[in-house]
């Protein structure tokens, strides 16, 4: 067959994203992939509503079985968030022996570790990087790049809607209803925004951080969680007065006496970087022996921060196939670009 194919689970906020990069970089696939990418299917729940989204309606289907049972379907990127249908439309792409890539932190957090089980059995693989801090890559590096640090903390802002809300107020006087409206109308808030602004959307990014930093299971319920519901404007005035801002942070610590993981509202000194996080940006620090401190800064939110996440996953898996089939991969080298020195 020609290529790789793709099926795509959910066309919304991230959704879109993800169908915009397929096509912008589909040029470029070749060279980057060794293989080009054929998004073949798109799971809606009502494919006449998404006529207008797409070049092709035909590959609109309400129906999984076009997906799940289709041998050449080799990646299916589940977008659709939420535990249920979403888990076992993943569990079943899995033990179909597709790999899957997901924006999920509902459900990696909840049931990752027993996910991840069925894909190593079926030899598929299971990709997450956009379920934590948006387009900041922070899984990967944790598994790889400081794989050979023992870490002890991870420490940071990683939900947008909170920073983007304690933002606005902060610096503009904007109240809470108004800026909570703005963050939803950007594409940052979840469906139902109690997620973000109880702080749970944190706590299962924590959970998931700390999952794979620490090489152990924590799930969302062993995260103490505060959200953002009971700062008034003049705690952040007060605070403001006083030469500190509000943020929302996690921190999950390895020490002697084991993992602790929180989220809550903290007073953090103007000065201090993190607190110079502004919008719907995040921020991860994490702490390894070896390495010491490093910091990862980016959009934590959003249709297109989110999609470079969801699709830099999803080439990745096309190369480790390409490279399993093939023996070989690109060096990536491909371009003709003038190079220009700057003379001193
Ligand atoms: N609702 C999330 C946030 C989206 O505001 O950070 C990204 O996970």
């Amino acid at each position: 067959k020609d290529g790789m194919n793709v099926a795509l689970l959910g066309l919304g906020t991230v959704g879109k994203g993800v169908y915009k990069v397929m096509k912008t970089q589909r040029p470029e696939m070749p060279q980057k992939l060794n293989t080009v990418l054929n998004l073949k299917k798109i799971l809606v729940r009502h494919p006449e509503a998404h006529v207008k989204d797409v070049d092709d309606p035909s590959i609109l289907t309400s129906d999984y079985s076009q997906i799940v049972d289709d041998p050449d379907i080799d990646i299916v990127i589940e977008l659709i968030g939420g535990i249920e249908p979403a888990c076992t439309y993943i569990r079943d792409a899995l033990e179909a022996g597709k790999s899957v890539v997901t924006a999920n932190k509902d459900l990696i957090a909840e049931r990752g570790g027993e996910l991840m089980e069925i894909a190593e059995e079926n030899h598929a693989e299971l990709r997450f990087e956009a379920s934590v801090a948006g387009g900041i890559p922070i899984i990967s590096p944790l598994k790889n790049s400081l794989s050979a640090n023992e870490i002890s903390e991870v420490m940071g802002i990683v939900n947008g809607t909170t920073n983007f809300i304690l933002s606005k107020m902060t610096d503009e006087g904007m109240d809470y209803e108004q800026a909570l409206r703005e963050a939803t109308a950007l594409g940052y808030a979840e469906a139902d925004p109690t997620a973000d602004v109880e702080g749970y959307d944190a706590a299962r990014k924590m959970a998931i951080m700390a999952s794979i930093a620490f090489h152990s299971r924590v799930t969302f319920r062993d995260v103490y969680t505060e959200g953002i519901t009971k700062i008034t404007a003049q705690d952040i005035a007060y605070a403001k007065t006083l030469g500190w801002v509000i943020k929302l942070i996690g921190l999950a610590t390895n020490g002697k006496e084991g993992i602790e993981v929180r989220v809550h509202p903290m007073l953090i000194p103007q000065a201090h970087p993190i607190a110079t996080v502004k919008g719907s940006y995040n921020a991860v620090y994490v702490r390894g022996d070896a390495v010491g401190d490093v910091m990862f800064y980016g959009r934590g939110a959003g249709e297109m921060p989110t999609a470079s996440a969801v699709m830099g996953d999803v080439f990745s898996v096309a190369r480790h196939t390409v490279y399993h089939s093939q023996g070989t991969t690109r060096d990536n080298v491909y371009r003709k670009i003038p190079i220009r020195r700057i003379e001193n």
